[in-house]
């Protein structure tokens, strides 16, 4: 059975770009793949959260994944810290990570020009410590969003450096997952400005209520109209096309598509729409997070199983890597 390793970090609320780009393609497909779900809580510290902020958000970002289905039965599902052997793995590998390669990361030189004043060293080892989640457990695949998509290449490089150094064939070369070869996906935000994303502050949250859903879609960037009959779309209206096409049905994308070809169409109709659709959507999801949120024995315990699990697999690896790296006990 092929493994998978699907992360995310423990800075936000899920919101619909990670359940898109991360979440949706694994939750019926548990029982095809050894799937490992973890909350990157080490990741999340290049950031310095409060130790209460800190603890509160694994403990909500625990909850959001069981309320989207996975299932703690099927898969593992764990938290990162709970993990000693990766912050082992990641050091080892640091010994193969070379500053230039790291320096030209597309994400750390955004972040270092976005907070000149915390460059820190976790922020340019990211990457690393990344790569070492992935291939603790040997994973064949990754879901990830585009966004990711330079990380995992990293992790890549990383697994095939160590490979050919030491001659060995202890890593599989990590694949990005995606379904009958389509694009790694993007979840635009509405902003204009590229990404949904936590950092980003334009995310719709699985966990928002209803009323915070419509104020942020009926704020959405528009333009002017269409002035000529189907005309190519600018990007801020092909985000709201984007993400319609995520939450809503085929017909109702379509009857928006032929508004705007025929120069017909009313933004704010659709915003209606298209806040309604993800309502729809989030609601159920958003009664299970206050349902297990709720149910701190629960979380214990899905924690405690996630993380048995997790090690196993973990210290299996790292013990073959200390032995291939030359590690002997002289005692
Ligand atoms: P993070 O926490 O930013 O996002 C978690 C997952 O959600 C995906 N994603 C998106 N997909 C499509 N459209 C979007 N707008 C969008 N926004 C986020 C991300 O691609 C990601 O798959 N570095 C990672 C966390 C991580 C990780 C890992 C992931 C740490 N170790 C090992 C996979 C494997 C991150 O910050 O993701």
């Amino acid at each position: 059975m092929k493994t998978v390793v699907s992360g995310i970090r423990s800075t936000g609320n899920l919101h619909l770009g990670n359940y898109f780009g991360a979440i949706k393609n694994f939750i019926n497909m548990q029982d095809a793949y050894n799937c490992f779900f973890f909350i990157a809580d080490y990741h999340s510290l290049t950031t310095h959260p409060t130790p209460e902020h800190l603890n509160q958000q694994v403990k909500q970002v625990l909850a959001e994944y069981l309320a989207c289905g996975i299932d703690p039965e099927k898969s593992t599902i764990f938290i990162q810290s709970d993990i000693p052997e990766i912050p082992e793995l990641y050091l080892l590998m640091n010994m193969n990570a070379y500053l230039g390669e790291l320096e030209r990361t597309t994400s750390f030189k955004d972040k270092a020009r976005k907070n000149p004043e915390n460059v820190n060293a976790g922020l340019l080892t990211y990457p690393v410590l990344m790569a070492a989640d992935i291939i603790i457990h040997k994973a064949n695949f990754v879901p990830v969003g585009k966004d990711q998509e330079q990380n995992l290449e990293m992790a890549r490089k990383f697994a095939r450096r160590f490979n050919r150094m030491y001659k060995v064939d202890t890593f599989p070369t990590p694949q990005p997952f995606t379904f009958d070869g389509a694009d790694m996906v993007k979840i635009p935000g509405l902003d204009g400005s590229g990404k949904m994303g936590k950092s980003e502050g334009n995310a719709i949250c699985l966990y928002d209520d209803p009323k915070l859903i419509r104020k942020k879609v009926m704020k959405a960037v528009t333009d002017a109209g269409p002035t000529e009959m189907n005309q190519q779309k600018p990007e801020v209206i092909q985000n709201l096309f984007s993400l319609m096409s995520v939450v809503s049905t085929p017909d109702t994308v379509q009857h928006f598509d032929d508004l705007y070809n025929k120069c017909e169409i009313r933004y704010g109709d659709m915003k209606k729409q298209l806040a309604e659709d993800i309502v729809n959507f989030t609601s159920p999801i958003r009664d299970r997070i206050i349902d297990i949120m709720e149910d701190d024995a629960y979380l214990g315990k899905v924690a405690k199983l996630g993380a048995e699990k997790a090690r196993e697999s973990a210290a299996k690896t790292v013990q073959e890597v200390r032995s291939i790296i030359g590690f002997r006990k002289f005692y």
